[in-house]
């Protein structure tokens, strides 16, 4: 007979606000289609109580945990080292527990790169890239790391994008060029991918609308959107009708929610279980 074991594997999400993070009925769809006996935790955590929850996370050996606003960055000088994305972008929202030691990775880009790739490989094509913010600078360095030919960055606040810009040159050597948001945006003619690493069009204001011609999108080109929820944006419905291939910010959730699992309990998860678990959330 087996021993039992009621002592399940613990991660969790650190976050504030946390509430309406809807990852943890997605990764835990994946435990339960892995037949992994983990707990996934939704922990609202202060910004004075970081350390602490740290410390406790450590004493009570979690396999490691995701860090959300206000944390990924705050969170690094309580760790014992960073991963290369992580180090890069300065920022890190998964923790893991190796050799007792908490590492700290970025797998936002990574996520998205992972459902990039079952459309396109990066390497040598032409993208823009919408935004400068904690998604943008994860992105932007992952499709860097992956051999993108060059990225033209998109922002409003100029200040901002050029720092993205400078980082995505220097420290990861990709070909970069920086256009000031100040004017409604014409994609340049090469383009090949887009990606809105932006705001726009988040849950409320979900009629928001990018500035950006949108004749300019051409039928073939790959069109992404970071936003979860709505999945369906304003973008990425021009985008279909315009005969684009699109990829949804689900898949980019989703993607990261499967590097953590690798990351975390060395198994693959399934894609299309966690995809389901949210859709059952933010409707179809
Ligand atoms: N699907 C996923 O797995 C995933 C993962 C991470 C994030 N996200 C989503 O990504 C989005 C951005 O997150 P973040 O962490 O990068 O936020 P952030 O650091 O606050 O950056 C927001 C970015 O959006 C731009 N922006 C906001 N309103 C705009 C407008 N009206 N017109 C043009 N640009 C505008 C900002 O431009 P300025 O610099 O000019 O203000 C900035 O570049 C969020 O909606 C989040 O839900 C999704």
């Amino acid at each position: 007979m087996k021993t039992p074991n009621f002592k399940q594997e613990l991660v969790a999400v650190f976050g504030k606000p946390v509430a309406e993070n809807p990852t943890q009925p997605m990764m835990e769809a994946a435990f339960r289609s892995l037949g992994l006996d983990w707990r996934y935790l939704t922990i609202e955590v202060d910004p004075a109580g970081l350390a602490d929850a740290v410390r406790g996370a450590r004493a009570m050996g979690f396999a490691g945990f995701n860090c959300t606003i206000p944390h990924k960055i705050a969170v690094i000088p309580y760790l014992d080292g960073l991963g290369k994305s992580a180090e890069l972008m300065g920022a890190v929202n998964c923790v893991v527990s190796r050799e007792g030691k908490l590492i700290g990775e970025n797998t936002d880009g990574k996520g998205f790169l992972e459902a990039l790739r079952t459309r396109v490989d990066p390497a040598g094509k032409r993208v823009v890239l919408l935004g400068a913010g904690g998604a943008a600078r994860a992105i932007g360095v992952e499709v860097g790391l992956a051999g993108a030919g060059r990225v033209t960055l998109v922002n409003r606040d100029e200040a901002r994008g050029r720092e993205l810009a400078a980082l995505l040159a220097s420290r990861v050597g990709i070909a970069v060029d920086f256009v000031p948001w100040n004017r409604t945006f014409r994609l340049p003619e090469a383009t090949e991918i887009l990606v809105n690493a932006t705001s726009v069009g988040l849950f409320p204001d979900t009629e928001a609308r990018l500035d950006i011609d949108f004749e300019s999108l051409k039928p073939g080109m790959i069109v992404a959107d970071v936003i979860p929820n709505p999945p369906k944006t304003h973008l990425l419905r021009i985008a279909e009708k315009k005969g684009c291939e699109v990829i949804d910010g689900l898949e980019m959730l989703v993607g990261q929610g499967v590097i953590g699992i690798k990351y975390w309990t060395g198994a693959d998860a399934d894609p299309a279980v966690m995809r389901n678990a949210l859709l059952g959330i933010f409707g179809r």
